[in-house]
Order: C-alpha cells, then structure tokens, then sequence
C-alpha cells in the first residue's frame, strides 16, 4: 500500500525553524502521493530518564506515544535543531526512554535526518551525533541527511523554500529515501523483522 512517514521536529519552540522544515517535508510527501503522520516534540515528552523510574515495566506516555507512531508507519523523518553541535536533550531523552521498550523500535526502521540552523552549516553536525544512538539501536540512517543553513531567511510566507534549487534538492532527497523505504517492503530480506 501507500508509504507513509511519521514526521517530526525536534524542536518544542513555538516559531521553530525545524518545524518549518518537518512541516515542508510532509507536504512535500503528500504531494508525491505518501502518508504523513505529522507531530509535534511535545507529544513525546518523557520525564528525565532515571532506572529508578522503571518499575513495574513502567514507560512514559511520551515514550507510548512514539512507539506506536513509529510503529504504525513505515518510516520517520525527524527534524532536529543542533545545540552545542549535538542533538538536543529532549531528543536524546527520548531516544533512551523508546530504546527500553522489547521489542526495540528502532531495529531495522528507516529514518532520514534534517536539520536547521541559522549558522552557515545548518546544524549539520548534529545529525552526525544523532546518527549515532540511531544506528546503535539498528535504525536504518539513510546515507544522505538535508542541513538548512541560514534558516532565518530561507522560508518564503507560504514556508516554502525561497531558493529553487534547494527547493528541488530538499524535494530530490525526500523523493530518494521515500522510493528506498518502498523498495524494501518488498524485498524480505531488509523487511522489517
Ligand atoms: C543553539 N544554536 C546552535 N546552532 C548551531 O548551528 N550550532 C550549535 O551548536 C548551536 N548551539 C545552540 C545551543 C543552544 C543551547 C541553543 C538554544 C541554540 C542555535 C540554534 O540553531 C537556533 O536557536 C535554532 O533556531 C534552533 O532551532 P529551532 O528551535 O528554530 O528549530
């Protein structure tokens, strides 16, 4: 059936770039013909993870909530600010807390990194630490990840992307791992177990 895709951002700020962007990506999906869950950081929120907390098989709401959003779509698409050239806690956070779940979430599913940044780098490098806990858990991190540099000034009114060629690549990327995660599903052997 139709690929569908969990987007979100990272960010909890009201006027988030990395919304922005997460909220581009979902329309540029949907025009070419997937399904977007789309969510807000907050939907995930988790107490600061501490073992003491996990009793009873205890996990947080916010944790419930990703699993079964991630669970329910072929892939997921998140948008992260970098602070301090690394991810942000509450991501990070989160991650540790939807890592405890048997079985694990993240085994085996697609995942496609975006990130901006007022820098001139567009936050690029703190996908590579995402990357990380990522791959350790067996997400499948497509190779190509899209940094938006100099955000503060890339949107038009209607947020879309005021330079076309960017435009057309940011389109280009999504298109790429989109085609990927569908090729999978039919191909038992990189299906999800
Ligand atoms: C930042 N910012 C930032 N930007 C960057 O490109 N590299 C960095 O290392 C950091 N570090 C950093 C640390 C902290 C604690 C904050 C609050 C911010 C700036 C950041 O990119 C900017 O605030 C973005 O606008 C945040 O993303 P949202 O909230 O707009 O999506």
């Amino acid at each position: 059936g139709q690929t569908s895709f969990l987007v979100f951002s990272a960010s909890l700020r009201a006027d988030s770039l990395n919304t922005k962007l997460a909220r581009l990506a979902a329309q540029v999906l949907e025009k070419n013909g997937s399904k977007v869950d789309f969510a807000y950081m907050n939907a995930f929120d988790c107490p600061s993870f501490n073992q003491d907390l996990e009793v009873d098989d205890f996990h947080p709401e916010g944790a419930e909530a990703f699993r079964k959003r991630v669970l329910a779509t072929d892939a997921f698409i998140i948008a992260s600010p970098e602070y301090n050239a690394s991810m942000p806690g509450v991501l990070k956070n989160m991650i540790d807390w939807v890592s405890r779940f048997r079985p694990q979430p993240f085994h085996q599913h697609h995942a496609l990194l975006m990130s901006a940044s007022p820098s001139m780098v567009g936050g690029n490098r703190g996908l590579w630490s995402l990357r990380i806990p990522l791959e350790h858990l067996g997400t499948r991190v497509y190779p190509d990840m899209f940094s938006l540099a100099t955000a503060h000034e890339a949107f038009d009114a209607q947020g879309n992307l005021k330079d076309e060629k960017l435009a057309k690549r940011f389109e280009d990327n999504l298109v790429a791992f989109r085609n990927q995660v569908e090729a999978s599903k039919h191909y038992p052997c990189i299906k999800k177990a």
